[in-house]
C-alpha cells in the first residue's frame, strides 16, 4: 500500500479545511436567519459556504486526482495485467480511501443545503383558499372607508361608490363598486337580477386583467374602465369585458337593500376576484 506523500497530506488537509469552513458557514447562515436575520452577514456566510466547496473541489482536482498522461502499450489479450494498469488501480484505491474528504464534502453540502432552505422558510404559511375568497359573507353590510354603513339613498341614479365588507373597511380583495343605473336597464342573467335590486348592482373593484382598481365610470355609456390598460366592462351586462386585455367579467356581489336602506351582502362574490391566473385551480 502506497503511503501518501507530505504534499498529498497537505492537500488533503487543505481540502478538509475548505469543506469544514463551508459546512460551518452554511449552518451559521441558517442560525443567523433563525435569530432574526441580517442581510449582509447572510450574504457573506453564503459566499464563504459556496467558496469553501469551490476551493476544496479545485484543490482536490489539481492535487489529488491523477493528472498524468498514462499510455498503456498494446499487449496480447492473454497477458496478465501490466504493471502500469496495476499502478493505476492502486492509485484509484488510494483515492477511495479518502473517506474523510468524502465525509467533509458531504458535510459542506449539508451546510449549503441548510443555507438554501432559507428561501423555503421565508415563503411563510400556505395561502390555502384565501386567494379564492374575500371577507364578504352573507349578512354583512356594505360600509365606506370610514366604517359607516352605505345607504341606497347615498347613491343617485348614475352614481357609484366604493364599499367594503362591514368590519373590514379598506379590504383589498373585498373592495366593491356599488353602482345605481336607471330602472329596467340591467341585462343580467335571470338568477342574478334578484341580486341587483332597484337598479343597484355591485361588482368587484379589482380588474380581472392584472388587479388594478377599476376606478373610472362612464355613467352615460354604463361602462367601467380600468386606468391601467383600459379594460372596459359593461355594467348593464354583468360587467362583461368589451374592450382591453381583461378576459373575465368583474365578479358580481349579490346584495339586497334592507328596510333601513343599508346594503347587505347575500354571500361572497360570484367568482374569484382579481387577475385571471388566480382562477387556475382545481376548484
Ligand atoms: S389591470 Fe386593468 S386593464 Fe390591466
Amino acid at each position: 500500500m502506497n503511503h501518501p506523500s507530505p504534499d498529498t497530506r497537505r492537500a488533503e488537509r487543505r481540502i478538509a479545511l475548505s469543506f469544514g469552513v463551508s459546512m460551518v458557514s452554511g449552518f451559521a447562515l441558517l442560525g443567523v436567519y433563525l435569530a432574526g436575520g441580517q442581510t449582509q452577514v447572510e450574504a457573506v456566510l453564503l459566499a464563504i459556504s459556496l467558496g469553501g466547496i469551490g476551493a476544496g473541489i479545485i484543490v482536490w482536482s489539481q492535487r489529488l486526482l491523477p493528472n498524468d498522461l498514462h499510455v498503456e502499450p498494446r499487449h496480447p489479450a492473454a497477458d496478465p495485467a501490466s504493471t502500469a494498469v496495476r499502478d493505476i488501480v492502486a492509485e484509484e484505491r488510494a483515492i477511495t480511501r479518502r473517506s474523510l474528504l468524502i465525509r467533509a464534502l458531504g458535510g459542506a453540502f449539508a451546510g449549503l443545503a441548510a443555507a438554501l432552505a432559507i428561501p423555503v422558510l421565508s415563503l411563510g404559511p400556505a395561502p390555502g383558499r384565501s386567494l379564492f375568497q374575500t371577507p364578504w359573507r352573507r349578512g354583512l353590510r356594505m360600509v365606506g372607508l370610514d366604517g359607516q354603513p352605505i345607504k341606497a339613498s347615498d347613491v343617485p341614479v348614475g352614481g357609484i361608490v366604493t364599499g367594503f365588507p362591514e368590519g373590514v373597511p379598506g379590504s383589498a380583495d373585498g373592495q366593491t363598486l356599488l353602482i345605481r343605473v336607471g330602472p329596467g336597464l340591467l341585462r343580467l342573467a335571470a338568477d342574478r337580477m334578484a341580486w341587483a335590486p332597484d337598479g343597484y348592482v355591485a361588482y368587484s373593484k379589482l380588474c380581472t386583467h392584472a388587479g388594478c382598481p377599476v376606478g373610472l365610470y362612464r355613467s352615460v355609456e354604463h361602462r367601467l374602465i380600468c386606468p391601467c390598460h383600459q379594460s372596459t366592462f359593461d355594467v348593464l351586462d354583468g360587467a362583461q369585458p368589451v374592450f382591453g386585455p381583461a378576459s373575465r367579467p368583474l365578479p358580481q356581489l349579490p346584495i339586497r337593500i334592507e328596510a333601513d336602506g343599508t346594503i347587505v351582502a347575500l354571500g361572497d362574490f360570484t367568482d374569484t376576484v382579481g387577475p385571471g391566473f388566480w382562477n387556475m385551480h382545481d376548484g
